[in-house]
């Protein structure tokens, strides 16, 4: 069997599929683990047995003791977030000395916060539902050649510089456009010195200290935030977030070549769910939908807002498996759908007369669409404390293999559970190499 060193784990969906608690258990056997693009607009959740975790900025591995954890160049950093989401995680006992930042990574800052929500109260109805966290503008500012990066933490004065230079403009755009009183200078200093003075050390050259992890043979993670159908470029524009999400962006939010992102595993949820705004072809308005939210405890790991949710749509997952190459799947909430009569997935969509198997570039032809369904018998038994694949119910079996068949990607993890120990490895999987045998 192919051995692995490196895995780039994705979302495949609309977010919030389960890629923290995957990652999590795949972290046990990483040396590395680096996030690449987004900011504190992630919410992923890891939990083993009474702990629950809930991480914004801070990579998945961060539970395992000894690994090391990266914030990638291509991410956005709220200083004052992260300050927090540490300090909570040593309150729970947890060591955070292995964090380290790049210095190419954008600081998001308080501003950004007040230009997103400022931005979404412009737009009225059309706002694309952010999470509010000030992303689309520090990464506007970053494309604008004007944003502030973490290296700049290093030093207090070299903070305070740049600040100055930015804070005149910024202060204009503000008020003048928006009537916001604007910010003091030594006042900002100020608020942020507590936040700099404690990430200052932890700010490294990230590419380095990738290139040589690798060549050490060391194992390293990418951790994807947000997923495929939010990705800036592939995604439901202009209903996504500001960054490239899809798994070639690995390299680029890291600073390594793309050979290190051979193998990219796809979260997905065996339905799908969206937070925001934006077209979702499988949205249930319905009992089922009720049904999803409820058992799936549907609602926002950031923002606590409900999920919309639906059946599971084979279109976006096929167009998810392409943009992002995606060499294995990772099936999460299966536990959720015990209980159900039947199980629909969408295997493509009716546009008027037409019926289409490939997802449209544009949100005006995806709004037209109606999802065409293939309905499968469901199970009634509770499989959350099933282990091996052949102690699931058949009917459970027979929608994996649909779901798998579906995508024509190979599911190589199923998750029955929140918990890490709620892991099914499929045989013959290629995490077999990666997580050694009978874990
Ligand atoms: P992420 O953003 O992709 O990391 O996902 P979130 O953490 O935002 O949302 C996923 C939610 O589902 C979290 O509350 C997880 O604890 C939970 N979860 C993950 N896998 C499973 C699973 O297989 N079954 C159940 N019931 N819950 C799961
Ligand atoms: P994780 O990593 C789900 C959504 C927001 C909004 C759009 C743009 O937990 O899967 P932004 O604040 O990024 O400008 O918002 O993207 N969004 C997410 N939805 N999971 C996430 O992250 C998300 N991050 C952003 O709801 O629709
Ligand atoms: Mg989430």
């Amino acid at each position: 069997m192919e051995k692995i060193n490196s895995l780039a784990v994705v979302g495949a969906q609309w977010g919030d599929e389960g890629k923290g608690k995957v990652i999590d258990y795949l972290a046990s056997r990483a040396d590395v683990v680096a996030r690449f693009q987004g900011g504190n607009n992630a919410g992923h959740t890891v939990v083993y047995g009474a702990n629950i975790f809930k991480l914004h900025h801070v990579p998945s591995g961060i539970i395992n003791a000894g690994t090391l954890c990266l914030l990638g160049n291509g991410m956005v950093v709220d200083p004052l977030v992260l300050v927090e989401e540490l300090a909570e995680l040593e309150k729970r006992g947890i060591d955070t000395s292995n964090l380290r930042i790049s210095g190419k990574a954008h600081l998001n800052l308080i501003y950004h916060k007040d230009l997103d929500e400022e931005n979404e109260k412009l737009l009225g109805e059309k706002k694309i539902g952010t999470t509010g966290r000030g992303i689309g503008p520090a990464y506007a500012d970053k494309i604008m050649r004007r944003g502030i990066r973490a290296i700049e933490m290093i030093d207090l004065e070299r903070f305070r510089e740049r600040l100055a230079g930015i804070l005149p403009l910024q202060n204009r755009i503000l008020k003048e456009i928006y009537g916001h009183a604007g910010y003091d200078l030594g006042q900002l200093v100020e608020l942020y010195r507590p936040a700099i003075e404690k990430l200052g050390p932890m700010v490294t050259d990230g590419s380095q200290v990738l290139f040589e992890s690798l060549n050490a043979g060391k194992k390293v993670l990418f951790e994807g935030a947000q997923g495929a159908l939010l990705d800036i470029d592939h995604g439901t524009y202009p209903y996504v977030t500001s960054s490239s999400t899809v798994a070639a962006a690995a390299a680029t939010g890291n600073g390594v070549g793309p050979q290190h992102v051979r193998q990219s595993l796809g979260v997905i949820k065996s339905y799908t769910t969206r937070v925001g705004e934006g077209p979702f072809p499988t949205e249930d308005h319905f009992e089922a939908g009720e049904q999803l939210r409820e058992r799936g405890n549907e609602f926002g790991t950031t923002t606590g807002r409900p999920r919309r949710c639906g059946w599971f749509d084979s279109v976006i997952a096929r167009y998810a498996a392409m943009i992002n190459g995606l060499t294995g799947l990772a099936v999460t909430k299966l536990d959720v759908l015990s209980g159900m009569d039947t199980v629909n997935i969408a295997v493509a969509y009716r546009c008027g007369e037409v019926e289409i198997n490939n997802f449209p570039q544009s949100i005006e032809e995806l709004k037209v669409c109606t999802p065409v369904y293939e309905t499968f018998p469901g199970w009634d038994e509770d499989i959350s404390r099933v282990r091996s694949l052949k102690d699931l119910p058949a009917a459970a079996r027979h929608f994996l293999n649909a779901m798998e068949e579906s995508v024509g990607v190979k599911i190589e993890l199923v998750s029955v559970g929140p918990d890490r120990s709620q892991t099914i490895i499929g045989q013959d999987s290629i995490l077999e190499s990666w997580i050694g045998h009978n874990q």
